[in-house]
């Protein structure tokens, strides 16, 4: 459990294996949780089982009563009114951010390890991929991580709010080297008037990003 600047987290290490979940882990789960995780399998069923017992913690911490945490019809964890929450998982790991208040909220987990510099030119603005070709080459793929992940976490922040596929070229990340990053939309004519807050933190090789959306 860890307090971050837009909530507090709750991570979860995850068996390596995507064997069925035992029964006594299952029982930590609230009733229309465990149907839904009994109707999942392998590493799907892992993740999902995750997420909900660290967003079971949340709540708690939070003081708040534990309430089913579903997933609505695009994917995004439905909270009770009051709280904002979000999951990210890797394979062996889930993390779950959760805060009192509205607007919307967005966690997202990256590993470093793998230098996939190919991606960069789907995943960044033109201007973007300037920035960071600009950056000597063993920092470009950190900072095309950074700028990946909190555009993930902005995604889900977002999403609940425009109900559509929000692409990479929509908003351009300039992070900082304190972890408090700038986001520039270039969202719909309509879909103006968001506040953006974005922090990123490094823990280990990993990138652990949030946003907190607002309108
Ligand atoms: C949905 C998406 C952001 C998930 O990210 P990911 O790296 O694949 O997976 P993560 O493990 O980090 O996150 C998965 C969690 O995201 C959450 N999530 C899924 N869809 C969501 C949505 N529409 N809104 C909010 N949260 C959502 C869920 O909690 C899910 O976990 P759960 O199913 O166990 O509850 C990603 O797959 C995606 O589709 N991205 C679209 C493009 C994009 O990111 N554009 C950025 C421009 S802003």
């Amino acid at each position: 459990m860890r307090a971050l600047p837009h909530g507090i987290a709750a991570a979860l290490h995850l068996p390596p294996t995507p064997d069925p979940v035992a029964p006594a882990i299952l029982e930590r789960l609230l009733p229309e949780e465990r149907r839904h995780a009994e109707s999942l399998g392998g590493f799907r069923q892992v993740q999902f089982v995750g997420g909900r017992i660290a967003m079971g913690m949340l709540f708690h911490e939070l003081g708040f009563r534990r309430v089913p945490v579903l997933s609505d019809e695009h994917g995004a964890p439905r909270l009770g009114s009051g709280l904002v929450g979000s999951i990210s998982h890797k394979q062996d790991l889930v993390v779950a951010l959760m805060a009192r208040g509205g607007g919307g909220l967005g966690v997202d987990l990256e590993e470093t390890d793998r230098d996939r510099m190919s991606i960069a030119p789907r995943v960044l603005r033109p201007e973007e991929l300037e920035a960071v070709m600009a950056l000597p080459a063993e920092r470009r793929w950190c900072d095309t991580v950074v700028r990946f992940s909190v555009k993930e976490a902005i995604y889900k922040a977002l999403h609940p709010f425009l109900k559509r596929y929000i692409g990479f070229g929509e908003v351009a990340v300039w992070p900082s080297p304190e972890g408090l990053d700038r986001v520039e939309p270039f969202l719909g004519p309509e879909e103006g008037g968001y506040q953006f807050e974005a922090r990123h933190v490094w823990v280990g090789s990993r990138v652990l990003s949030s946003v907190r959306v607002r309108r």
